[in-house]
């Protein structure tokens, strides 16, 4: 059985997916063990309780530094006993400690063709568009093993969606999500179940 823990920071639509999978068989030998938050308010806790899986709220607002926070974060993990570390949609720069500690082990969607519209400062609404500012008529989503970088570790997969005339940054968003991140992420969840040095 692979032990994953989601690392979220809104919606959870990506977390959803990867609940619904879980469920329904498409993701095999897999348990969530916990949904991390950094906000409060983000959806993704009610989905995380819906399906009973254990949940936690840490805010970097609560700790006095970022250090005091770190190690909170990943005190919660630890004690989850994971085998990987699914960021969806999780705002949070992830502490260098973490990423050796977990080498391989953490992995993160991101919703374009990396290296496009990439690194600091490209999350969600904001990819789509720089994209559409830019004209271009294929995007998509990517998974990637996490490093000490923004969005540079390795790609495990990729998913290409067609840009159409008079998208705008809403509509492409969705469409990316429905044709690319919810297949992609549930995917990769269950090739890396299966591989024997996981668990
Ligand atoms: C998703 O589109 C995900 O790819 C993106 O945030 C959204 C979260 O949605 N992540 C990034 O942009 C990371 N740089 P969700 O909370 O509904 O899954």
């Amino acid at each position: 059985m692979l032990r994953i823990a989601v690392c979220v920071s809104g919606g959870g639509t990506n977390l959803q997916a990867i609940i619904d999978g879980v469920e329904n068989g498409a993701i095999a030998n897999t348990k969530i063990v916990g949904v991390f938050s950094n906000n409060a308010d983000a959806y993704a806790l009610k989905r995380a309780e819906n399906a009973g899986i254990d949940n936690v709220c840490i805010s970097p607002k609560n700790y006095e530094n970022r250090e005091a926070f770190n190690k909170a974060f990943i005190e919660k993990i630890d004690s989850w006993n994971v085998d990987l570390i699914v960021l969806a949609g999780f705002l949070v720069i992830i502490p260098e400690e973490l990423v050796r500690k977990y080498p391989n082990k953490i992995i993160n969607i991101h919703p374009s063709l990396i290296p496009s519209f990439c690194g600091t400062g490209f999350y969600g609404l904001k990819v789509h568009e720089e994209a559409l500012k830019r004209g271009v008529k294929v995007t998509g989503a990517t998974v990637h093993f996490v490093d000490e970088g923004t969005d540079t570790g390795k790609i495990i997969a990729q998913k290409a969606v067609y840009i159409e005339d008079g998208d705008t940054p809403e509509v492409l968003q969705k469409r990316v999500m429905e044709q690319a991140e919810w297949i992609l992420l549930p995917g990769v969840i269950n090739e890396i179940a299966k591989k024997e040095e996981y668990r």
